[in-house]
């Protein structure tokens, strides 16, 4: 009982602190004590009626059983239409500086409204017929402005909705942050898990997580290797069909559908050689439960993760790492410390 009120208070501790950084943030300030925002912005997330087919809302890529990732190797969007990217887990987005798997967006604001009209993830023609289906909802009267006659989307209030309630999810934290709290301390095989990681084994590097930083994330993108090799032998074709896909839709669209345009990485929007199949590293929060990994979702296992990105970043290093099995054991068990073992619920209606 104790540990569970206590988890609760650092839960929701944890969601104020958010809810107020995101506000700061934001231009339109959202009042940090607007939970009905957050509100609003639960009700549409869970809402299927806002796809094409009926069939589809954000929580069906972003579940709280995985730790608000999907558990597919893609996502699966309205009709059934496979994208080409991993649903990443939105536990850490709130506190993020870039977003999707090639930080080709910087504005959360943006991010939350493109869903709805992709066409492998919500399918809506455009933002006028998300108008049109919140129109017949009365719930929804928040977000619709009238203006001659016509019915419009509030665009503003509906990113701001969906933002502040990305921003409410919890930040579980597994038994390697409260031990970074000094709340908690870790067993011996995780801590020298954690030694090797920010030692040896350079994890930390790009993966910051100490006393003064536990995000997990340098912010910055990095070569990995993972799926390279479709675009590696053939760049200037690849570079050549960017263009041509470009001319008909948006990078979002292109990205999503076109598995060519997805391995470009970062490169797509930035259109320098040295971000070609470049990705932003990820956090780490919950990693035990965001199966499978990668932007491509290629890489099924934690144990088979571990050792892909042991072998890619020594494909970058003059000199080797070398790890032994007990080692590996114990960056493993580290990683499942980054993880709680509860599901990691949003704060619950009011
Ligand atoms: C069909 C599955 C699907 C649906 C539906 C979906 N998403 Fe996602 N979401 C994804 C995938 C896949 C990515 C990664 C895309 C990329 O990297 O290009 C993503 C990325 C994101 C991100 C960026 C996370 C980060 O840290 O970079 C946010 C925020 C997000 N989605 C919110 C939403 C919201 C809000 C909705 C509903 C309006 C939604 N998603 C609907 C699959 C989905
Ligand atoms: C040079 C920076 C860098 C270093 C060093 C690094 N990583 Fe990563 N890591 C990344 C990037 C970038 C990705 C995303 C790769 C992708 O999807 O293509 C990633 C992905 C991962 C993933 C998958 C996460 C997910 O949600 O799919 C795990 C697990 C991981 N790294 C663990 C480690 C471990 C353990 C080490 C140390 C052995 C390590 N990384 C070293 C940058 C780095």
């Amino acid at each position: 009982m104790d540990t569970i009120l206590r988890k609760r208070s650092i839960t929701l501790a944890a969601a104020t602190a958010l809810s107020l950084s995101l506000s700061s943030c934001f231009t339109g300030a959202i009042p940090s004590a607007d939970r009905s925002l957050v509100e609003l912005g639960r009700e549409v997330f869970n809402d299927r009626r806002l796809s094409a087919n009926n069939d589809v809302s954000c929580a069906s890529c972003h579940l709280s059983e995985h730790s608000f990732a999907d558990g597919h190797i893609v996502s699966i969007g309205t009709g059934k239409r496979s994208g080409t990217r991993n649903s990443p887990s939105l536990l850490d987005t709130g506190k993020a500086a870039s977003f999707f798997w090639d930080g080709r967006e910087t504005s959360l604001r943006e991010v939350v409204l493109q869903p709805f009209t992709n066409p492998v993830e919500m399918g809506l023609t455009d933002m006028e017929q998300l108008a049109v289906l919140l129109a017949s909802r009365p719930e929804y009267a928040a977000f619709l402005r009238h203006h001659n006659g016509a019915t419009q989307l509030d665009q503003d209030r509906l990113a701001s909705a969906l933002s502040a309630y990305i921003g409410s999810l919890p930040a579980p934290d597994g038994p390697a942050f409260r031990h970074l709290a000094q709340e908690t301390v870790l067993d011996e095989q995780a801590l020298a898990g954690m030694a090797l990681f920010n030692g040896k084994a350079e994890c930390g590097t790009c993966h910051v997580f100490n006393r003064e930083n536990t995000t997990l994330t340098d912010n910055k993108s990095h070569h990995t290797g993972i799926g390279f090799e479709q675009v590696a032998g053939n760049i200037s074709s690849a570079l050549d069909h960017l263009d041509e896909v470009l001319v008909s839709q948006p990078l979002g669209h292109a990205v999503l559908s076109d598995s060519r345009v997805s391995e470009l990485g970062k490169f797509s929007f930035s259109r320098k050689v040295e971000d070609l199949g470049a990705f932003r590293t990820p956090s780490l929060r919950n990693v035990a439960r965001t199966a499978p990994y990668m932007h491509d979702g290629s890489v099924p296992t934690l144990e088979e993760a571990l050792e892909r990105e042991i072998y890619y970043r020594n494909l970058s290093r003059s000199t080797p790492i070398h790890l032994t099995v007990e080692e590996k054991q114990a960056l493993l068990a580290f990683l499942h410390a980054l993880s709680d073992d509860a599901e990691p619920s949003p704060p619950s209606p009011s």
